[in-house]
């Protein structure tokens, strides 16, 4: 496969300035890969830090409710900082510093990428800058002033709907300006290469550790694996290892929103067509016209109108099954997990559990689902209490 690509999804749209810059960030990020001290210090911060590895949970209140198939959980929410998002954080945070920069440039949406980094540079001795749309700003009220806690300068993103797509712009354009100095460390396996092959590498340490985990528990591969997809980290962070395992079922949800119509959702798969969007070829929602449309989902992590490169080739080959849930699907997930389980999941995770528990009912008790819970949910309960209708899915 042509570098940077997968099949024709991929590389790196820049200008050649900024392209010589992407050329260093690559042969830097091969050379650390292999390199026996870098590899050292990663896996000794996962582990004292992180808290790595997280724990494979088998839920057994939630299977006896449901009366099917056995559903598992990949604990990211366990992680320090509260989702998988710092698999990479550190990851990056440790290669900006090999490559001599003193600061670092990232976007969110739900605030945890943002939270991860600004963790990871407090940490690493790093200057920090987030972008974050002002609407995702009012909602994840708690990951901002955690971020600001760690010295994290935030700046607002009024521009377009004032969501995740608008802080990557405006952080690559940040970026764009302050390369010799900075590092910008993207929150998903998007953008230009290398960062889509970069972030895999990091998040797959999720997918590497169910292998292990469920084969000390069930002495086998499972038989489904599931997970949410906004850009797709989580995602490819758990499938990757089970790729070539053939028997695996590898499902990505995508956020149905409030229906099927653009704007509605943010299912760029199920939905998107072929373009070129923020420095790489993918699907992305368009609208009428042709213009990227806006992205909506319940899940601020998810209301992206792009998606990874590789979750677009892994589509076209049918390797992965895309699907999506609604808003009140992933609502009564949410709470059907905290009340059997004791457990409060993130709502873009939630996603994945909607979709596990719906194929779980259909699936005999032999079978199993791995679903990977990206984040802990302690960042979406004011945003919960505000919703109308609370009190009836409460009971
Ligand atoms: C907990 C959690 N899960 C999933 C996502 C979606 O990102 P990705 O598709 O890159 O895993 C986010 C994004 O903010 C998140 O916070």
């Amino acid at each position: 496969m042509k570098k940077g690509y997968f099949g024709i999804y991929g590389g790196s749209f820049v200008s050649s300035e900024i392209q010589q810059e992407l050329d260093i960030v690559e042969k830097e990020y091969l050379k650390i890969k292999k390199d026996k001290d870098f590899i050292k210090e990663l896996n000794n911060l996962r582990r004292d830090f992180q808290g790595r590895p997280t724990p494979l949970y088998f839920c057994k209140n939630l299977t006896e409710k449901i009366g099917g198939a056995k559903i598992y959980l990949k604990r990211e929410d366990l992680n320090h900082t509260g989702a998988h998002k710092i698999n990479h954080a550190i990851g990056e945070c440790l290669l900006a510093k090999r490559l001599g920069k003193t600061k670092i440039i990232a976007e969110t949406g739900a605030g945890q990428h943002g939270v991860s980094i600004a963790t990871a540079c407090t940490m690493l001795g790093l200057k920090c800058e987030i972008h974050m749309g002002v609407v995702d700003i009012e909602k994840q009220r708690a990951n901002v002033e955690k971020m600001k806690m760690l010295g994290a300068k935030i700046i607002e993103c009024s521009q377009g709907d004032g969501t995740l797509k608008d802080a990557v712009d405006s952080a690559l354009l940040s970026y764009y300006k302050q390369y010799k100095t900075s590092l910008y460390c993207i929150g998903s396996v998007v953008g230009p290469h290398p960062f889509p092959t970069m972030v895999r590498d990091f998040q797959s340490v999720i997918g590497k550790e169910t292998k292990k985990q469920f084969k000390k528990a069930e002495n086998k591969n499972p038989d489904y694996i599931v997970a949410c997809v906004g850009g797709g980290s989580n995602a490819i962070g758990i499938f990757y290892p089970f790729i070539k395992e053939k028997e695996v079922k590898l499902i990505g949800v995508e956020a149905l929103g409030r229906g099927e119509n653009i704007g509605d959702n943010s299912c760029t798969i199920k939905f998107g067509e072929v373009g070129v969007y923020q420095g790489f070829k993918s699907k992305v929602l368009k609208d009428k016209n042709g213009n990227i449309s806006d992205a909506y989902s319940i899940a601020s992590g998810l209301d992206y109108p792009g998606v990874g490169p590789e979750h677009a080739y892994l589509d076209e080959i049918k390797r992965v099954k895309y699907e999506a849930v609604g808003d009140a699907e992933v609502l009564n997930a949410f709470y059907m997990l905290t009340k059997e389980e004791g457990i409060i999941p993130a709502l873009e995770s939630s996603h994945a559990l909607a979709y596990a528990i719906k194929i779980a009912k259909t699936l005999d008790k032999e079978k199993s689902i791995v679903v990977n819970l990206s984040g802990r949910g302690d960042k979406d309960i004011d945003f919960i209490l505000s919703l109308k209708g609370e009190n009836k899915n409460e009971k």
